[in-house]
């Protein structure tokens, strides 16, 4: 029988990559279907529905749905959950917009994903930063300071709430609990943006969940480290927190047409972590300790090992191989078959989840040996960027959204005020935000990253920025 083709690239593009083999530590969590009973996976597309009858409605949930969110807000302990299908950007939108009404200014850390930021623009909240610690060798970002929350909440008033994220890209958790401590003793709100924590709930060997902390609204990407689909993200709320008026917010963000394999696949893996999550974590960490005990044996990496680390999260620096995170995670590619959730110009991540088995994380460990010993280069890395130069604001986050801008080249762009986000990784922390000004210093330290093979967003091929006219 002939075979028909279709013009569809990108359908082309999954089917070959879903069978080539590949041993993905990348997100989604449920890793290509492994993690997902096959009754799921099978009926994905007869799934697929719309609010028939009895299927009740994401936007004003009454029968299943409402069922569904309150089994999820026992299983991680909240006083109401809610089922996002637009991942945790739809919940830290919604949050931020929830705050709005409440006061001018959000403290948020520096390094926020891009939601937050978008957020403040959509809401017009304008930022008070507070600046994460460094990790040494590794370059990124650590924790976020109690401390430093005490001292933002006492000087800036007119911010009704704190947004910490936590725990961040590196799998890095902040003391979310004495935070949530100290943001109470001022009666604000504490947000914590969770997307890369959905599991912690369900091990006693993990970092303390945000909700079990105390936080006030979290939000999770269920999608990132639970057998989830890709936009499966939860939003939990404590007694604080207004529900009526969330759901009001989180309405306004979402789809009036929510996919029910989204919705049913929240549903399945809090079923799936409830039951079998804390026995599973437990397997997954043995079999993660004893891949670190075979790459500490591996000349040329270091594994990220820190009190504060999500132990799921694997982050494994190859400077001193004389390579950067980007050409390790290609000869990964490229030879091994192996696909890493993110490279840096120092580190390459990768996501760790219940549904990789022994199997996946032995051809991994032995994967990186033989990186280490056939395509080390054995040289020292080049310049120290393991700082990040002062930020000098000229106008607010908000205004400078709304000004017209011009792209110019770095040459000339010293002195004048960014209309972008200028972004380095590592760190992943913004040298600029939009509205404060491009120094010499700031100018210099991208040279250096650029020079040495890293990325810097918001800097485009032909080395141009955005600025304010
Ligand atoms: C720290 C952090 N927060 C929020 C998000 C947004 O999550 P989602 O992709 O589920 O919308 C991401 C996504 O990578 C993230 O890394």
């Amino acid at each position: 029988m002939k075979k028909i083709r279709y013009r569809a690239p990108l359908y082309e593009a999954l089917l070959e990559y879903s069978k080539s083999g590949v041993i993905p530590f990348h997100m989604p969590g449920h890793k290509m279907g492994k993690g997902l009973p096959d009754t799921f996976s099978e009926n994905i597309s007869k799934f697929d529905i719309t609010e028939i009858n009895g299927m009740d409605n994401l936007h004003d949930p009454r029968g299943l749905v409402k069922k569904s969110e309150a089994l999820a807000a026992e299983a991680f302990g909240s006083r109401r959950a809610f089922f996002l299908v637009n991942g945790s950007t739809a919940g830290i939108l919604a949050s931020i917009l929830y705050i709005s009404n409440k006061g001018a200014r959000l403290i948020v850390q520096r390094n926020s994903h891009k939601s937050v930021y978008n957020g403040m623009i959509l809401a017009g909240v304008e930022p008070e930063y507070i600046m994460p610690g460094l990790i040494q060798h590794f370059g990124i970002p650590g924790p976020v300071s109690p401390n430093d929350v005490n001292d933002a909440l006492g000087k800036c008033h007119d911010a009704p709430a704190v947004l910490i994220t936590s725990p961040g890209y590196y799998g890095i958790c902040s003391d979310i609990k004495e935070i949530a401590q100290i943001v109470h003793s001022y009666n604000k709100i504490l947000i914590v943006d969770e997307a890369h924590g959905s599991h912690l709930r369900f091990s006693k060997e993990l970092p303390l969940s945000a909700v079990e902390s105390g936080a006030d609204i979290v939000i999770q990407s269920a999608h990132k480290t639970l057998p989830a689909l890709t936009q499966a993200a939860y939003l939990h709320i404590g007694g604080r927190i207004n529900g009526d008026e969330i759901l009001e917010k989180i309405n306004m963000l979402q789809t009036t047409s929510p996919s029910y394999a989204i919705m049913s696949s929240l549903d399945l893996a809090r079923g799936i972590m409830e039951q079998e999550g804390q026995q599973r974590i437990s397997e997954l960490l043995k079999n993660i300790q004893i891949l670190k005990t075979r790459l500490k044996e591996c000349a040329g990496v270091k594994i990220l090992e820190d009190a504060r680390l999500d132990g799921t999260r694997l982050v494994v620096n190859v400077a001193a191989l004389g390579m950067t995170g980007y050409e390790a995670a290609q000869t990964l590619r490229e030879k091994f078959n192996i696909e890493v959730e993110m490279a840096d110009l120092y580190n390459m991540v990768f996501v760790l989840t219940i549904s990789d088995s022994f199997e996946d994380l032995d051809k991994l460990s032995d994967s990186i040996m033989k990186l280490c010993k056939r395509y080390g280069k054995g040289i020292a890395q080049g310049p120290d960027i393991n700082r990040i130069p002062e930020f000098n604001r000229k106008s607010g986050l908000i205004s400078a959204s709304k000004s017209p801008k011009t792209i110019m080249h770095m040459d000339k762009a010293a002195g004048h005020i960014s209309g972008a986000f200028l972004i380095p990784y590592p760190p992943g922390i913004p040298l600029v935000c939009p509205g404060e000004e491009i120094t010499f210093e700031v100018l210099n330290f991208i040279m250096d990253v650029i020079n040495v093979g890293g990325d810097v967003n918001g800097v485009d091929e032909n080395l141009c920025v955005k600025v304010i006219n």
